[in-house]
């Protein structure tokens, strides 16, 4: 079973994802927890390029690019094997990412980018998404309120660019309505948590 999950800058997913992920060994399950971009060596190596706040002329194709390149090593040397395995990898970001945020707010297009991403992918997509969706005000007030937090490449980015993001990955969920479970976010912690544990039992039957 392959999970992904996904959502603006500050929805409160990577959070979210380290609880699920230590209910669900504490229930038996090998768990692979993962995260892109990166999840391999080479795959962080190349997160490290995308990500520095000093790589402002970085063209949108070659961010899209870059993040393909880091999937392709983190699918082959990591989630494939971990599948194969019989093992559940959840996922901190994937190729919706790269929809929602290269193809809709950078405006590379969501088609081109999914085309684009075939290559890397080779067609493996998630048998889950969970979307944490919030607005985009709401979330980057959390993560300014959030001292601690490092900020990259594309938190800094202005708050129209984070609502075209937002509505790029609503959009998605209702093209791929089979995979995708919508949470709303800006609920509080515990209840987003069991609504998110819920739609992972759900599709493990
Ligand atoms: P990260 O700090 O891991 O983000 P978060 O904590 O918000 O999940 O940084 C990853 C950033 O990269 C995030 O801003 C989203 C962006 N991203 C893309 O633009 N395209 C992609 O394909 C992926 C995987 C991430």
């Amino acid at each position: 079973m392959f999970i992904t999950m996904e959502g603006g800058e500050g929805s409160g997913k990577s959070t979210a994802i380290k609880e699920i992920v230590a209910e669900l060994r504490k229930e038996g399950h090998e768990v692979v927890l993962t995260r892109e971009p990166g999840g391999t060596p080479i795959s962080e190596e190349i997160r490290d390029i995308i990500l520095d706040k000093k790589n402002t002329a970085m063209d949108p194709k070659t961010e899209a690019l870059l993040y393909a390149a880091s999937r392709r090593q983190h699918i082959v040397e990591k989630i494939l094997p971990a599948l194969k395995a019989g093992k559940i990898v959840i996922c901190d970001r994937y190729l919706d990412s790269s929809l929602a945020y290269q193809g809709g707010a950078r405006g590379i297009g969501i088609d081109k980018v999914y085309e684009m991403n075939q290559f890397a992918t080779e067609g493996l997509l998630p048998d889950l998404t969970i979307l944490f969706d919030i607005e985009p005000k709401e979330g980057l007030k959390r993560i300014a309120d959030n001292a601690g937090r490092e900020v990259n490449r594309l938190d800094i980015e202005r708050l129209p660019f984070h609502e075209k993001v937002r509505a790029s990955f609503r959009k998605l969920a209702k093209r791929f309505p089979d995979r995708y479970v919508v949470i709303d976010a800006s609920k509080g912690k515990k209840e987003v948590l069991e609504e998110a544990f819920k739609a992972i039992k759900d599709r493990m039957g």
